[in-house]
């Protein structure tokens, strides 16, 4: 069974009213596509750049970061994430941008934590509504008086910034950005595993910047292009890495930004969710792109989950390839010569 699309369930819960807080009357944080609303029914928050894209194509106002001058609005909704202390902060900063006696609703799949939310928030002594849907609800609240104590206490955890220690230093991260509380072990194979650099290298899904710390270890690495698509890992990622080889882009690795045949090496841990959902799609996708960032005489270096069968879109895309290393958990696999577009397609039948 699919989960529930917070976005679906909060149009739901208007009942199909495209416009229910009349024009850019509805704040939402971390909104996602929906053809349920008017166009200009919302001023979205939306950080990961493929849903930022899609939102954007819609027609929607949508920030990656909500402009610190944005006035009031008459309504506020938050769609949840699996990233509870990235729900919790988003909750204390939808009630600061609601205007006194607006609304305020949170939209989740049970799977999201939003009965654990609910239940904290009654424990302060709200008073929330809750509108079950199927494997979600949507809570609804007025936002009246001083904020709840409890939503300064969120707002800190969220901006202490996290510290990861790894490769002798520390990094900073980010409530809800991919192994936000420690270096990913599979990211830490192959940073062991990685030789001396040297050209052009890219980062694909660089997150808030391990690897590619690892990678400027090489002093003939000339420059390191950075590919992520979460904007706040990004922004841990600019902050750890001052090195002036580092460039960094805000990208969907499907619709790549940097040239073709460009680069000596390509380094990527890639992510086997593609939003809410488990997808080899989404890391099928990341192994194509590196084939076509490669120049010919060019190398690939991943890791994944050892249960991925990514050996398939390798012989696919790559003359060689073959496993080097890993545990019983990870695979890391180095794949050279990748194959120009058209012989791909003859290897693929
Ligand atoms: C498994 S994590 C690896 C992160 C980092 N390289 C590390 O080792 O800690 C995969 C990363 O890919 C990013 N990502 C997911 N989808 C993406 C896409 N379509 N384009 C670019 N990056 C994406 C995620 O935000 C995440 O930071």
């Amino acid at each position: 069974m699919a989960e529930p699309d917070p976005m679906e369930l909060l149009a739901d819960a208007f009942d199909g009213e495209p416009s229910p807080f009349g024009p850019r009357g509805l704040l939402v944080l971390r909104a996602r596509p929906s053809r349920a609303f008017a166009r200009d029914a919302l001023v979205c928050e939306q950080g990961s750049k493929p849903l930022h894209a899609a939102l954007d194509a819609e027609g929607r106002e949508v920030h990656a970061e909500l402009p610190a001058d944005l006035a009031e609005f008459p309504a506020a909704a938050v769609c949840l994430t699996r990233a509870r202390a990235e729900n919790r902060a988003n909750l204390a900063r939808a009630w600061a941008k609601t205007a006194e006696g607006g609304r305020l609703f949170v939209s989740g799949a049970k799977t999201d934590g939003i009965e654990s939310l609910q239940k904290a928030l009654r424990k302060e002594g709200l008073e929330v509504e809750a509108a079950p849907r199927r494997h979600g609800r949507v809570l609804s609240l007025v936002r009246q008086g001083e904020a709840p104590a409890l939503f300064a206490q969120w707002l800190e955890e969220a901006a202490a910034a996290p510290r990861v220690h790894g490769l002798g230093r520390d990094f900073v991260t980010a409530a809800g950005v991919f192994s936000w509380d420690k270096v990913d072990p599979g990211s830490a194979l192959l940073a062991e595993a990685l030789p001396p650099l040297k050209g052009a290298v890219a980062d694909l899904g660089a997150g808030w910047g391990f690897l590619s710390a690892r990678i400027l270890e090489s002093a003939d690495v000339a420059s390191l292009d950075l590919v992520e698509a979460e904007h706040a890992a990004l922004a841990c990622a600019q902050a750890n890495l001052s090195d002036p080889r580092a460039r960094f882009h805000w990208a969907d690795v499907r619709a790549m930004p940097l040239p073709r045949a460009s680069h000596e090496t390509v380094v990527a841990n890639p992510p086997f969710h593609d939003g809410r959902e488990v997808s080899l799609a989404l890391g099928t996708a990341f192994l194509e792109a590196a084939a076509r960032l490669l120049k010919p005489s060019g190398r690939l270096w991943l890791v994944a989950n050892r249960t991925l069968p990514y050996e398939k879109v390798l012989e696919r895309a790559f003359v060689e390839w073959s496993e080097v290393g890993g545990d019983g958990a990870y695979k890391l696999l180095c794949a050279a010569r990748p194959r120009p577009p058209a012989a791909r397609g003859r290897q693929a039948r």
